[in-house]
């Protein structure tokens, strides 16, 4: 193995502030985490991931204030949006500051930033504002896949992505698999009203309640990684209703994703029956990968019905499906 696991937040700290990479899990997914001031270690993700450069990153800070000190202009409503949800699966979008450099932004001038949750992400945030004697240290972390793949939700399926292309300096934290599944929310905090950028476990409905605003509808803001196709396993993704699927013309021996409620059909092998739409996200990648690793051409899904995570869950799988 090229590159050091470990348990102890400490070790991933300690590579961040040398200007290692660290696979990092937080409470969405696991990220592939650099020091956000280092334009080497931050190159590094770029080349890692196959990321086209003009793709921003988000900066993980450990406090509101930290979160702030990356932002130019930070509206009443993303005040509202920092109390309500942060720590926690929702990342905002600001204007910036100089410390966001173009490296960060991919020429934007804007940057994304977000205070997870998850205390074991929050004791390296922690351990490396020690390091650098710095309270605003900033973790940029995608999703530690190759570009266009699933993110991982494991520390071993975020191996399996970028694993050979580590080196021994750079540390793999394994906490087990990530609670959310899904990435964050993402919220455009640079116009009037706020909007939603990427859907998550934070929903429309819970921005609107917690700034007491209509979300807006459209903005000036470009978030690259929103492509069509995207979290795309190998296989072919097929959706269905859950009433089409005995009719359905499915090669036989393709996979099948549904909530528990619907059985399998005889010819299909079965890859996931979440039974509530918190398990539906947090069992979803996992399963598509397991789809890759035997090698099925097809994976029929039936997606959870219903508001708020759900439709982040549909929103994925309209990706994956998008040849
Ligand atoms: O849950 C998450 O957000 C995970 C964990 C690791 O924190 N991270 C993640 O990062 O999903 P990534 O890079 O895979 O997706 C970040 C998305 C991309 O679609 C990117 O285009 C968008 O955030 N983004 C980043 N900076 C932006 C900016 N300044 N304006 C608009 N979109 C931005
Ligand atoms: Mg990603």
């Amino acid at each position: 193995m090229p590159f050091r696991t470990s348990v102890q937040p400490y070790e991933s700290a300690r590579a961040l502030a040398q200007g290692h990479l660290a696979v990092l899990p937080t409470e969405t997914v696991y990220g592939l985490g650099a020091l956000a001031t280092s334009a080497t270690a931050v190159g590094r993700i770029f080349t890692t991931k196959n990321r086209p450069a003009d793709h921003p990153l988000i900066a993980h800070v450990l406090t509101d204030e930290a979160a702030t000190a990356w932002a130019r202009n930070v509206p009443p409503f993303a005040r509202s949006l920092m109390n309500e949800f942060w720590p926690g699966p929702m990342t905002l979008v600001f204007s910036r500051s100089s410390r966001a450099a173009d490296f960060i932004t991919g020429g934007q001038d804007s940057v994304a930033v977000r205070v997870p949750g998850s205390p074991i992400t929050r004791d390296v945030l922690q351990e490396l504002c020690s390091f650098r004697d710095d309270p605003f240290s900033a973790i940029a972390a995608p999703s530690a896949n190759r570009f266009g793949g699933v993110s991982p939700t494991t520390a071993q399926h975020a191996i399996e992505e970028i694993g050979d292309r580590l080196t021994t300096d750079d540390v793999v934290l394994d906490a087990g698999p990530c609670a959310i599944g899904i990435e964050s929310t993402i919220v455009d905090c640079t116009a009037d009203r706020p909007r939603i950028l990427r859907p998550g476990k934070v929903t429309a409905e819970d921005v609107a309640h917690a700034t007491g605003m209509q979300l807006g509808g459209s903005s000036q803001v470009r978030a690259p990684g929103m492509l069509a196709a995207h979290y795309s396993p190998r296989a072919s993704v097929l959706l269905v209703e859950a009433a089409e699927l005995p009719e359905q013309a499915v090669p036989s021996g393709a996979g099948l994703i549904a909530p528990s409620g619907v059985p399998t059909p005889p010819r299909l092998v079965r890859l996931s029956k979440p039974a509530t739409t918190e398990e539906y996200a947090a069992d979803l990648y996992r399963a598509l990968r397991e789809a890759d690793s035997l090698q099925l051409s097809t994976v029929v899904v039936v997606p959870p019905s219903g508001a708020g995570l759900a439709d982040a869950v549909r929103d994925r799988l309209t990706r994956a499906a998008h040849a």
